[in-house]
């Protein structure tokens, strides 16, 4: 079978060379941004007179049925083909003749391959950003249940004040909501039709860019054709986008793997969510958090990978460009499927207070809390830190925690201390007290949740 680039070639091409050269084989996920971009390409090619209305037609029903083949699975996909772009191509010709030929006039597969890329990117930042607003109501909901349940807050994993499980459920919301700002913003930066700008210098016909564009939905159309069509950085920007938004599932599913062992129990993961061990009957492993963080590597790997790619290249296209779309491909599945078992293992997740509730009485967490009270008394702060400490090595010698001593105890330390120190010490006390903005009391709690159900219910109207 002669190819369609043949012309000046003496010899077909070897089956080891399509085997090597081809990208159908993953580029065939393009199948639909190619039909809807040759058929907004041949519209525009009638609209300036370049085709007559006839012809254009002919090419739309006849993309059409393609498409229709392709859904139904008849669609025979051959290698030899090279890519989707000429698969589709010489079905056309196939199925309505010499006319399918000239749907490529004024195109090259340089834009065509930016542009259909361009939009599976920009409707993949769509959904990912949909999903990644679920998963912000998600944790907003646990966060309403969670006001008052206090928890170890933790700075290098050692206990260190008192917060609620609802503030920190909170801080990755507010992680959550950058990443879908992120993606946004890169949508709105990358929503501009490359078509038109043909191999590289652009085009001798007469044709209409801005049609095209709007016919595909685009805001507008990309100024420089060398650039445009040499341009990856709206498939960079996805991978990164994912990047760092997997790097936040990861570690919001460490600490689920963390909260879920037995010397933690803060949270019980449902037995959907989880697996047997093929030896141990006792066990019952985090596997969805745990592959959560161990996908994260594949999606940085996919980014380091196609940043690698772009780095040499001359302008304007080159071969070494095909290799930008597994990636982006597998990072994009990887994101998707990961919000949307996280979502699920989050709402059907146990949420064990009365474990947290053990575990602030452990580790002195209002020691802090003494230390200002002090200061209130008129302490100098290095002074009321000193005193604390030998508060907590009292009460360690009486096994207890700082929150446990009683006003005695406390007065033999330093006499300064008063009766309404125990005021200070109680757990729930010492979360509220922290009351400035952004902060982990109650208060300042049901403000940050009232921010996110305002955004959440913007997104949703
Ligand atoms: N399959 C190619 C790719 O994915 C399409 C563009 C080919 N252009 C070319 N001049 N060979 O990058």
């Amino acid at each position: 079978m002669s190819k369609m680039w043949s012309g000046r070639f003496k010899k077909g091409a070897a089956g080891l060379l399509d085997r090597f050269n081809a990208s159908l084989p993953f580029d065939k996920e393009l199948y639909l941004e190619d039909i809807e971009g040759s058929k907004a390409h041949a519209k525009m090619l009638a609209a300036t007179g370049i085709l007559n209305r006839d012809e254009s037609e002919k090419i739309i029903e006849g993309l059409e049925s393609i498409k229709e083949e392709i859904e139904k699975g008849i669609f025979v996909f051959d290698i030899a083909d090279e890519d989707i772009h000429m698969a589709i191509e010489k079905r056309l010709t196939e199925k309505i003749g010499d006319i399918g030929k000239k749907l490529h006039t004024a195109r090259s597969r340089n834009d065509q391959v930016a542009l259909d890329f361009r939009l599976y990117v920009l409707d993949k930042n769509r959904k990912i950003a949909a999903l990644l607003t679920k998963l912000i109501k998600t944790l907003v909901n646990i966060a309403k249940e969670h006001k008052s349940t206090v928890m170890p807050g933790m700075t290098h994993l050692q206990h260190a004040q008192p917060i609620s499980f609802a503030y920190h459920m909170l801080a990755y919301a507010s992680m959550f909501k950058r990443d879908v700002e992120r993606f946004e913003s890169s949508y709105e930066r990358n929503n501009l039709s490359p078509l038109g700008c043909a191999a590289l210098a652009g085009t001798p016909h007469p044709i209409d860019r801005e049609m095209v564009a709007s016919e595909l939905g685009f805001k507008g159309i990309t100024l420089n054709c060398l650039d445009t069509v040499s341009d990856r950085d709206f498939a960079l920007e996805i991978l990164f986008n994912i990047s760092v938004m997997m790097m936040h599932i990861s570690r919001l599913s460490e600490e689920l793997i963390i909260w879920s062992s037995y010397e933690f129990g803060f949270v019980t993961i449902s037995d959907e969510y989880a697996t047997g061990s093929s030896i141990m009957p006792q066990k019952k492993n985090p596997d969805v958090p745990e592959l959560l963080r161990g996908k994260t590597g594949r999606v940085y790997g996919n980014l380091i990978a196609l940043l690698t790619v772009m780095k040499g290249l001359p302008l304007a296209y080159n071969k070494d460009m095909q290799e930008d779309k597994e990636g982006v491909f597998d990072s994009v599945e990887t994101a998707l499927i990961s919000l949307e078992i996280l979502i699920e293992l989050l709402k059907s997740m146990k949420i064990n207070v009365e474990k947290m509730q053990e575990a602030v009485r452990v580790g002195h967490l209002t020691a802090t809390d003494l230390a200002d009270y002090l200061v209130n008394k008129g302490v100098p702060f290095r002074e009321a830190h000193f005193i604390t400490g030998k508060a907590v090595a009292m009460a360690e010698s009486k096994n207890k925690d700082v929150s446990e001593l009683s006003y005695e105890e406390l007065k033999e330390i330093d006499s300064r201390i008063e009766k309404d120190v125990t005021r200070y010490l109680n757990l729930e006390n010492s979360m509220n007290s922290r009351n400035s903005a952004g902060a982990t009391s109650e208060t300042r709690v049901e403000e940050q949740i009232g921010y996110f159900e305002k955004w959440l219910g913007e997104k949703e109207s």
